[in-house]
């Protein structure tokens, strides 16, 4: 059987079962192999299910270095909460100082977030996803009707490659639950999360690109609103893009 179907049955396998039986299955699969990539919004609950299974964990996060001050506080709360370290990942200065030298701080209105995104998220993931055989990650199907309604529970990463050039496992563990559920959950844990959840915001990334949506409003519209649906993905999970 070929690793691709290996991994499609496995998924099928998983698609009735619960995010925490997912999330155990693949951190036992891989053990310090696998990381947790936490954007710093209402993905903390894979860091509670994580703590939850009893097995070791990994957590990293992209500082693109214009998150907002609430997402930095999230960080160490979660940090002391759970009694972990987060393995900060920064992008290389010298590609970040040559793009604002040459246009400036907010280069992304004028001509799309990719670029910025490409020096800021993407080069930095994936060098630490070059030390990973797997990684895991919030995306959930109900969080973009434009890319994410597909988003199995495991899958071999359409984008990224792991260890040595070689295949890399995505795991999407929270992909079946609403945001619904993982908001109930969330409170009914008492699970950390960020303040800027009780001003209106719900999908959180960087500062200048996210803003609050109004009652309604799909979240997905509070980030890089003033591009098309369909491209609002930064690079992270741009495999979800119909080619
Ligand atoms: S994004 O591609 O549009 O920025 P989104 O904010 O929906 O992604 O988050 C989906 C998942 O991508 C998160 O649950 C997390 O696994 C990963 N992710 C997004 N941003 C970051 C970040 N700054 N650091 C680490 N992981 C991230
Ligand atoms: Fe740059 Fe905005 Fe992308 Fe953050 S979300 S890396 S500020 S374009």
């Amino acid at each position: 059987m070929t690793n691709e179907k290996k991994r499609e049955e496995q998924a099928a396998r998983l698609e009735q079962a619960s995010p925490q039986d997912n999330i155990k299955e693949a951190l036992n699969e891989f053990g310090s192999e696998i990381a947790i990539s936490f954007s710093g919004a209402e993905d903390v609950l894979l860091i509670e299910y994580a703590q939850q299974s009893g097995v070791p964990f990994r957590v990293f996060s992209l500082d693109t270095g214009r998150l907002h001050p609430e997402t930095y506080q999230l960080f160490a709360a979660v940090e002391k909460h759970y009694g972990i370290r987060i393995e900060y990942c920064f992008p290389e200065a010298i590609d970040v100082e040559a793009l604002v030298h040459e246009k400036g701080m907010f280069s992304f209105f004028e001509d799309g977030h990719q670029e910025c995104c490409g020096v800021r998220k993407v080069a930095p993931l994936r060098k630490k996803l070059s030390s990973l055989k797997a990684w895991v990650t919030g995306q959930r199907k109900d969080q973009s009707p434009g890319t994410r309604t597909a988003v199995p529970v495991v899958q071999i990463d359409p984008a990224f490659t792991g260890v040595n050039s070689g295949e890399l496992i995505k795991w999407n563990p929270l992909t079946n639950m609403s945001s619904e559920d993982v908001w109930m959950t969330i409170r009914a844990l008492g699970v950390p999360y960020n303040s800027l959840h009780e001003k209106g915001f719900v999908s959180i990334g960087c500062e200048p690109c996210t803003r609050p949506v109004l009652p309604g409003q799909h979240e997905r519209e509070g980030r890089w609103w003033w591009e098309e649906a369909s491209q609002k993905e930064c690079g992270l999970h741009k495999g979800n893009i119909e080619k």
